[in-house]
């Protein structure tokens, strides 16, 4: 259980105990992934689309939306908002609508029902016929009975691997990786997606539609993130420097992520064998780098200290339990509190001096698949 000051920040355990478990919980994703948020809000026509070009017989009865690794939930209430929309323009009367938000085990799930059902933006307020679930199963599994979602969505989701390839020396991200460490990390994300993509081609209804928002690389190989990612990186190696980290410890540190370029996302799509095989399609694709939320509200206030203390916020939110999973397990909880304070408030320092710096313009990649 993690517990939170008064201002939200968490203190206590970690969350590290569950390593099915890549958000910080309590809420603390909720508050600090306006950057994701954003990132949901380029996927709203195409989700409006996407509800239009059901087939009308199928969906009607009973029409299921899967959000494919809600977190915390709140990134996803305006997208499923949009999705119901377009489902009640288009069918009179409305069919019942079913939500069902998917996430690792060890998910805030306490949040996330809090959010669905009880937050004014929520869009289950003021709706009839709307049904929120959940399911607890890893994306990379079956979660449904054969052809029954009619629409599927996920927002940066599949980057996180379904598991760790070997540790990257000298950095955590795998970028920052060549030579057979980066083909380890990139055979992985490629088995991860099209693992991914053949659940979902057993799920969908036929016509039913998948809409992705992935978080990848641009041409060269870069997520966007690199200057924040490098200086995290310097922070844990002064703290093995001094020794309050130990050598081991960081060794074993990599962030289990990857970011693929516009190949890699096609690259099931390219395949004859693929397309034999499955009936999914990649109607659309498209890929932009995305504003930095953090950096646009520094232009605005001038504030290096707000930034830095949102930002550092915004990376322990995406990144901490799974970068600090590594932390040698006989050190007690306080201690290991104690190590995550210390480099928190080591980046945020360091944050500060320099906001335009070591902003992240993250590269989105949208897509839009359906199966025939
Ligand atoms: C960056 S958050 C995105 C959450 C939300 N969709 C949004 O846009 O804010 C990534 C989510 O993917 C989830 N996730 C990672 N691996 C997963 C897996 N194998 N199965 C299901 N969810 C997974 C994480 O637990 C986390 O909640």
């Amino acid at each position: 259980m993690i517990e939170t000051k008064g201002d939200g920040e968490p203190k206590g355990a970690s969350g590290l105990q569950n390593h099915h478990e890549h958000m910080l919980g309590h809420g603390f994703y909720n508050k600090h992934s306006r950057e994701q948020g954003l990132a949901n809000q380029h996927a709203l026509p195409l989700l409006a689309e996407a509800v239009n070009a059901v087939a009308p017989a199928i969906a009607a009865a009973d029409f299921r939306i899967a959000d494919y690794g809600s977190a915390q939930g709140r990134n996803s209430l305006l997208p499923v908002k949009t999705a119901i929309k377009a489902i009640k323009k288009r069918w009179q009367p409305a069919p019942d609508i079913t939500v069902i938000h998917t996430d690792l085990p060890g998910n805030d799930w306490t949040t996330l029902f809090q959010t669905v059902l009880t937050s004014p933006d929520s869009y289950l307020q003021g709706e009839a016929g709307v049904f929120s679930l959940a399911s607890g199963a890893s994306v990379y599994s079956r979660i449904f009975p054969a052809n029954h979602i009619a629409l599927g969505y996920s927002a940066i989701v599949e980057h996180w691997l379904s598991r760790r390839p070997p540790a990257i020396a000298d950095h955590i991200w795998s970028t920052r990786t060549s030579g057979r460490t980066r083909a380890a990390w990139a055979a992985q994300a490629r088995a991860d997606w099209r693992g991914f993509l053949s659940h979902r081609a057993a799920e969908l209804i036929p016509t039913g539609r998948l809409v992705v928002v992935g978080s990848g690389a641009d041409p060269r190989g870069l997520s966007g993130a690199e200057p924040l990612i490098d200086l995290v990186n310097r922070v844990l190696e002064a703290m093995v420097r001094e020794g309050s980290l130990l050598a081991d410890e960081y060794g074993e540190m990599a962030i289990p992520t990857y970011y693929r370029t516009e190949t890699e996302w096609r690259e099931p799509f390219e395949d004859e064998g693929f397309l034999a095989a499955s009936p999914l399609r990649l109607l659309h694709y498209q890929e932009f780098a995305e504003d930095d939320v953090y950096l646009a509200e520094y232009e605005r206030s001038g504030d290096a200290q707000a930034f830095a203390r949102e930002y550092t916020a915004f990376f322990r939110a995406a990144f901490e339990p799974s970068l600090f999973h590594a932390l040698d397990g006989e050190r007690g909880q306080a201690q290991r509190q104690q190590l995550i304070e210390e480099f928190s408030s080591r980046l945020r320092e360091a944050l500060a001096q320099d906001p335009p710096g070591y902003s992240a313009r993250w590269w989105l990649n949208l897509m839009v698949i359906a199966k025939e």
